[in-house]
């Protein structure tokens, strides 16, 4: 490139800092950060003063940037900035899952209105190139499923507890203290985080805008010594599962949940802060891709991809949804679950069927059932009760009265 890429910022933390830092290591790119917009006007930065700006429109209306990349942390701020970005024609590349997720619809359009670029690689599993490759590989291929672990930090938890005994707040704790777990953690253990991402992944995979708030998620904060007992008794391992999955030819399902996993799944395998995407596709076969889903240089370096990619003057085309698929989000499918409970009347507003009953840990019975998901998802205020915990066995060869294996030693007969 022969004139020198003309770059505004928003955001200087976590990825904003580690965007810079590629920006700079990478000389054979021949770009300039003009202004970086940020917030706290007393923080103590790592570049001189005069590159920071606290007003959004001194970015905005900046004519000589050939590009914006929003990086912040407030949600809403982020929503105004890109749009307003959009609006005025610019390329714009954003991190902010959580707000592309949330107002997938309304970006959609701003793009198509506008004949504008916008690229987020970066917001779903960091490092991983996941949404160019759904765009651009798999646009014509129908595929089955996407599924994968989307969140490092709830990855980390479920990997420390299990690995190293550690307790779910001492886990917590150390993926806060390593920068993985966000300052409010229920982003993270609570499935939202990788809500967002599947929700974004589903409009490049499926051609259907499925908001998050309609996908069934469920957390890992009820998580007891019980559920670790019982996947280390059957070799099994939990992984915080994220799942978009068609149902029949124009029906998807879409799910965040807890789920035991045998060594025969990919998941099993991808160990602490580390993500995986799995793409099933109906002629492909399946496809995995493993790496860093979160930190300032694997996420630079989505964004540094993308930048690049907006040099050619490339834009999603949305393909599966403009020209390919007519597909009805429904989570009307029953999945085969583990429940903990400690009494059977906690369970009655719960329309849980065909409970076999597997084992006891202390006060708890820990049984395999039936579930419909858009039951669970209507009754989820009752299963965030601590008393309750729900894990995912469909992927297991299992059937719902039989017992998993022989060895636990409180083994109970079906009852
Ligand atoms: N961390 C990751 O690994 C990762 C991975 C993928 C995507 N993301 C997404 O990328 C975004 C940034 O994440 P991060 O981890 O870099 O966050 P962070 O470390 O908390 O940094 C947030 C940055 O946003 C700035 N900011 C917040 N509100 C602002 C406002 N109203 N106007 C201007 N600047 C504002 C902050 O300014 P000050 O410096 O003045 O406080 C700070 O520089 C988030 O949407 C996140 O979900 C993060």
């Amino acid at each position: 490139m022969k004139r020198k890429l003309k770059i505004g910022l928003f955001g200087f933390g976590c990825v904003g800092q580690g965007l810079y830092d590629i920006l700079c290591k990478n000389d054979h790119f021949n770009s300039e950060v003009v202004g970086i917009c940020v917030k706290d006007r007393n923080k103590k930065r790592t570049l001189p003063p005069e590159m920071f700006v606290y007003d959004k429109w001194e970015i905005l209306n900046n004519d000589d940037l050939d590009l914006i990349i929003e990086m912040i942390s407030d949600t809403e701020e982020a929503y105004k900035i890109v749009t307003a970005a959009l609006k005025k024609g610019k390329k714009v590349i954003s991190a902010s899952k959580k707000m592309i997720a949330q107002n997938f619809e309304a970006l959609y359009t701003l793009q198509k209105q506008y004949h504008c670029s916008f690229l987020y690689e970066a917001a779903c599993c960091g490092s991983i190139p996941i949404i160019r490759n759904l765009e651009e590989y798999f646009d014509n291929e129908p595929l089955k499923s996407v599924y994968g672990i989307f969140n490092g930090s709830s990855n980390y938890i479920l990997s420390k507890v299990y690995n190293e005994n550690l307790s779910y707040s001492e886990a917590l704790k150390q993926a806060q203290e390593l920068g993985f777990a966000e300052l409010d953690p229920t982003l993270d253990v609570g499935g939202y985080d990788a809500a967002n991402k599947l929700s974004i992944i589903i409009a490049h995979a499926f051609g259907t805008i499925v908001p998050p708030d309609q996908i069934f998620t469920y957390g890992i904060q009820n998580l007891h010594q019980a559920e670790m007992d019982f996947a280390k008794e059957r070799k099994l391992k939990i992984r915080m599962q994220a799942k978009a999955v068609k149902t029949s030819q124009e029906k998807l399902a879409a799910f965040v949940i807890p789920t035991f996993v045998d060594v025969e799944n990919p998941l099993y395998y991808v160990e602490n802060e580390l993500n995986t995407t799995l793409i099933e596709g109906r002629f492909s076969g399946q496809q995995q891709f493993k790496g860093k889903g979160a930190g300032g240089h694997p996420t630079g370096s989505a964004i540094l991809s993308d930048i690049s990619a907006s040099l050619y003057h490339y834009k999603y085309e949305y393909k599966k949804m403009e020209y390919h698929e007519n597909i009805i989000f429904d989570n009307d499918i029953k999945l085969k679950i583990y429940i903990r409970y400690r009494s059977k009347e906690s369970l009655s507003a719960l329309d849980i069927n065909h409970i076999h009953l597997q084992a006891k840990h202390g006060d708890y019975q820990i049984a395999f059932a039936e579930a419909n998901l858009q039951n669970l998802a209507e009754f989820k205020d009752q299963l965030s009760h601590e008393d309750i915990f729900i894990a995912d066995l469909s992927n297991l060869k299992i059937k719902l009265d039989s017992t998993l294996s022989t060895s636990p030693s409180e083994y109970l007969q079906n009852v």
